[in-house]
């Protein structure tokens, strides 16, 4: 049986999946690298790092298949890092990623001179410090060295795909991040990339999410263990194809993924602008369209708390602490912005906060308090969303965050939103795979695919009592980060 790849280049690890062409994931490896956080807010990750995990981990999936069969191969990355290449291919400098804070100047330049009208104009955005164009802008203003070295600008899974083909490709979903992509149109937007000084030269050529856009060069064939023949597709940003890889395809469907971020993902058959540009506006991997909310750390919120606090890596005993009759009633709120944040609010100032401690708060009170600022602040955005008279009656849910029963339960009733998962919750790996299965022919479309190979069950259903509970809660978190905002930037 014909097999499939399907990469997920993720903040802490890529994972691997081996998937038969029915749908069947035979077998998933993950390799982790570390990520630097080399000033307080900054995020950066060595691109060689991916490649080498690609590298060591395929052999080690293909252990034990017919490496033969492998027909395609498709990609989830990380969204919006900036990784940049000089002539050689050399990489220039440590990838600058999707949860870096360090432009706050250049975001306010492109937001108040540039304007925010030129910018939604130009690309349907505005800017956000984790986006790709204001790194470039701080790289020619911080580095101008390395700014004059770089012939080719790339976004974290399309390093894979330049490694694996040759190819300096990108698609229109993860393009869409880089504030640099007339997303309506789906071109490079002439006047965006004045602004940053860069040329069209330097961009990677844009595809649809499930186009091949090459086969193995040899090298990389031969220390994969997989024939030249193999087809590599353009692949998405890592929520887009998480969205397919849960079936989130079409007009009017929801996926929320608990990853390292949160994200609201909102699928249509048509390009659309949030008027506030709060949510982003963004191409699908299906040919369409979405809107998003992105906030910078969800799960990642979860894992600062127990590993890094507590020191505990027993996240469900942790969690059965938690009695039921405590929830919608904690008195300790948690503010989950520890690396400042993106959807809705724009901050990079923001931080974490602990609020309404008193001698009789426990540790399950904290922790219960983690669990709910995430989905809080997961509500903000679905909140801009609902306020644009978008209808959503229910959702997807994926992520790591999202196999935690109990924080299943939280986010159904704080969102008052029942919630399906789908049978081979993979993330983007799984849509990675599917978008190669499309690329190679064996479906005719991603919505195709989807319907042929994913099946959705309910995994959370808002209970009407404890859902009144987290609205009176959900009302005074509101309130926290507009008292706090002020004192943010004082606080460094
Ligand atoms: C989306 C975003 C994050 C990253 C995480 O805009 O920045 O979801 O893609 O990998």
């Amino acid at each position: 049986m014909d097999l499939y790849i399907g990469i997920d280049l993720g903040t802490s690890a890529v994972k691997l999946l081996l998937v038969e062409a029915g749908g069947r994931v035979v077998r998933e490896v993950t390799r982790e690298y570390p990520l630097s956080f080399p000033h307080p807010g900054w995020s950066e990750q060595r691109p060689e790092d991916w490649w080498d995990a690609v590298r060591s981990g395929v052999p080690e999936l293909l252990s034990g298949a017919d490496a033969g069969s492998v027909r395609g191969i498709g990609l989830g990355g990380q969204m919006h890092g900036l990784v940049a290449l000089d002539e050689k291919d050399n990489v220039i400098r440590p990838a600058i990623l999707w949860n870096d804070g360090r432009t706050a100047r250049e975001v306010d330049y492109l937001n108040d001179v540039v304007g925010r009208e030129t910018l939604s104009r130009c690309t349907a955005n505005i800017a956000f410090a984790g986006f790709t164009a204001p790194k470039l802008l701080w790289m020619r203003e911080n580095e101008p060295e390395n700014f004059k070295k770089i012939a080719k600008i790339m976004l974290p899974k399309d390093y894979l795909v330049y490694k694996l083909t040759g190819v300096h490709a990108t698609d229109y979903s993860d393009a869409s991040g880089m504030l640099l992509l007339d997303v309506e149109h789906k071109r490079w937007s002439g006047e965006m990339l004045d602004i940053c000084g860069v040329s069209e030269a330097q961009l990677p050529r844009l595809y649809e999410s499930w186009q091949g856009v090459g086969t193995l060069k040899a090298g990389a064939a031969a220390a994969l263990g997989l024939p030249e023949s193999v087809l590599v597709c353009a692949g998405a940003g890592d929520n887009a194809a998480a969205a397919v890889g849960t079936g989130t395809v079409g007009a009017g469907g929801c996926n929320i993924s608990l990853g390292t971020s949160g994200t609201v993902f909102i699928s249509s058959d048509r390009f659309g602008v949030d008027p506030h540009n709060a949510l982003h506006s963004f191409a699908h991997a299906d040919g369409g369209f979405h809107l998003m909310g992105c906030m910078l750390s969800a799960a990642s919120c979860n894992k600062w708390w127990m590993d890094g606090i507590l020191g505990d890596a027993d996240y469900a005993g942790e969690q059965a602490k938690i009695a039921s009759d405590k929830l919608g009633r904690n008195h300790v709120f948690f503010l989950p912005y520890l690396m400042g944040e993106r959807s809705p609010i724009n901050d990079t100032d923001a931080r974490g906060v602990f609020v309404g401690l008193t001698m009789d708060t426990s540790r399950e009170d904290m922790t219960q308090a983690v669990l709910e600022g995430v989905a809080f602040a997961i509500r903000d955005s679905l909140e801009v969303a609902r306020g644009l008279g978008i209808k959503i009656p229910r959702s997807n849910i994926c992520g790591g965050g999202a196999k935690s029963p109990l924080w299943r339960r939280i986010l159904a009733n704080v969102l008052d939103l029942p919630l399906d998962m789908a049978a081979t919750e993979q993330g983007p790996g799984y849509g990675g795979a599917i978008l190669a299965m499309v690329g190679c022919g064996k479906y005719a479309s991603v919505q195709e695919a989807c319907r042929a190979l994913i099946t959705v069950s309910p995994a959370a259903e808002p209970e009407p009592e404890l859902a009144a509970r987290y609205e009176e809660r959900y009302g005074q978190f509101r309130r926290i980060y507009p008292a706090m905002k002020a004192l943010f930037p004082k606080l460094k």
